[in-house]
């Protein structure tokens, strides 16, 4: 007989950890057993299913409890991981349960987004996932940012060790949260990941005693590279103080990486800067991010354009049903009448790439993912714009 259950404590060493070392590490490794013990602390909340036969377990998925902002809206949202099946028992539909399981324990505690990175991203479009954007890696070489040095900015940049600076790296990413379309928050029990190996110097960016740009790095050595992770700031004085800060770096380090939101340029920080703007899609090394709406709650009072247009979902196990949208108020009401005027057929990765600013109606047919007439693609755009999400904050 095979169940699904849930696990949690130290009883998912012997049960759902069993499946990772396998599934995700570089093995055989003799020091598996040692670091998944030690890893036991960051699974703390994870809400960890298998599957088990006869005491033996075949499969297992988790999900962690974070927080997205979806067009403004900080929303309740799973953040899926850990999914993975004993290789004699892949093939056998162990991973969909466990998802169709993950995605209505999700919901009923009150759960309305859910994301994760896909290994096979056409398996979880099936199951209502939509891509994002992917983030960008910019590598140019410090001294092409030298000229900002010229230039004094209202604002000052200090730098300290991320266990001494791990409050304030949090509390701004919490900020973010509720700035930013897209960004996301993961708990505490997660985040502190970043405090093990502590590698990770903090520059921070303050103006007026407040913070307004973050950025972790390290420096791997003289005449080497500086790697910073991803460029956060909440004004374009954040950037620039950030950017000045590396520009200070020239000739110390030959070159600095760093992440960046799809939607920033890199080329226009500086005159003549030498740069190189790259992202690469592959699976399961380099996937994008993936995101799709568990309730339609999750579009309840979203600031939007004077749209209303009925919307049918279909082939899904939690949103197929007939909802009303409509922002005539200036915030999307969502109930489930049936109300006269335009209409469309959607998927739920169809509406979840509206939801979440990634597709045009238009995309949404050329796609596959629904039958939306022009009247309801009119309605649809104001309701949903497109807007680009930074699916930044993951920890
Ligand atoms: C990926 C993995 C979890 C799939 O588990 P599984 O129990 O075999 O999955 P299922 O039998 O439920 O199949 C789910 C879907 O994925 C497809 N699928 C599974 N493995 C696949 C593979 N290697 N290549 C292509 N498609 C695959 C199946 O065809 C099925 O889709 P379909 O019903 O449309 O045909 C398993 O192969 C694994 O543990 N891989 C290593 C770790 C990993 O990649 N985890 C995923 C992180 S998101």
């Amino acid at each position: 007989m095979r169940n699904i259950r849930q696990v949690s404590g130290d009883e998912r060493l012997h049960t759902a950890f069993t499946l990772y070392p396998y599934a995700f590490d570089e093995t055989p490794s003799a020091n598996s057993a040692e670091e998944l013990r030690g890893s036991l602390p960051f699974h703390e909340g994870n809400h960890t299913l298998i599957v088990e036969e006869a005491g033996r377990t075949l499969a297992t998925a988790a999900a962690i409890p974070a927080h997205q902002n979806l067009r403004g809206n900080v929303t309740r949202t799973a953040a899926i991981a850990w999914v993975a099946t004993h290789p004699g028992a892949r093939r056998q539909g162990h991973s969909r349960r466990l998802m169709h399981q993950l995605h209505s324990d999700m919901l009923d505690r009150g759960r309305s987004l859910a994301v994760l990175y896909p290994f096979h991203p056409s398996f979880y479009e099936k199951l209502g996932y939509i891509g994002f954007p992917l983030n960008r890696r910019v590598e140019f070489p410090p001294e092409g940012l030298a000229s900002l040095l010229d230039v004094a900015l209202p604002g000052e940049v200090s730098w300290q060790g991320i266990r001494e600076g791990f409050k304030i790296y949090r509390e701004f990413q919490h900020r973010l949260l509720s700035e930013r379309h897209g960004f996301m928050f993961t708990p505490d029990y997660r985040a502190v990941r970043v405090l093990e190996a502590a590698d990770r110097w903090l520059a921070t960016a303050v103006v007026d005693g407040e913070v307004v740009g973050l950025l972790t790095y390290r420096v791997d050595g003289y005449g080497g590279c500086l790697h910073a992770d991803e460029l956060l700031y909440s004004s374009a004085l954040g950037r620039a103080l950030l950017l000045q800060f590396l520009a200070q770096h020239a000739y110390q380090v030959s070159r600095v990486v760093i992440t960046v939101a799809p939607d920033e340029f890199p080329e226009t920080w500086a005159t003549s800067l030498t740069v190189r703007t790259e992202t690469e899609t592959a699976f399961p090394t380099s996937p994008p991010l993936m995101g799709r709406l568990l309730s339609m709650d999750a579009l309840r009072g979203v600031h939007c354009g004077p749209g209303r247009v009925e919307i049918e979902l279909v082939e899904d196990q939690l949103l197929t049903g007939r909802y009303l949208l409509d922002g005539t108020d200036g915030t999307i009401d969502v109930a489930t009448s049936r109300g006269a005027g335009e209409k469309a057929t959607l998927t739920v990765a169809g509406l979840s790439g509206l939801a979440y600013g990634v597709l045009d109606p238009v995309d949404v047919v050329a796609r596959g993912m629904g039958e939306v007439p022009e009247g309801a693609a009119v309605e649809l755009r104001a309701l949903l714009p497109r807007c680009t999400p930074h699916a930044f904050g993951k920890g």
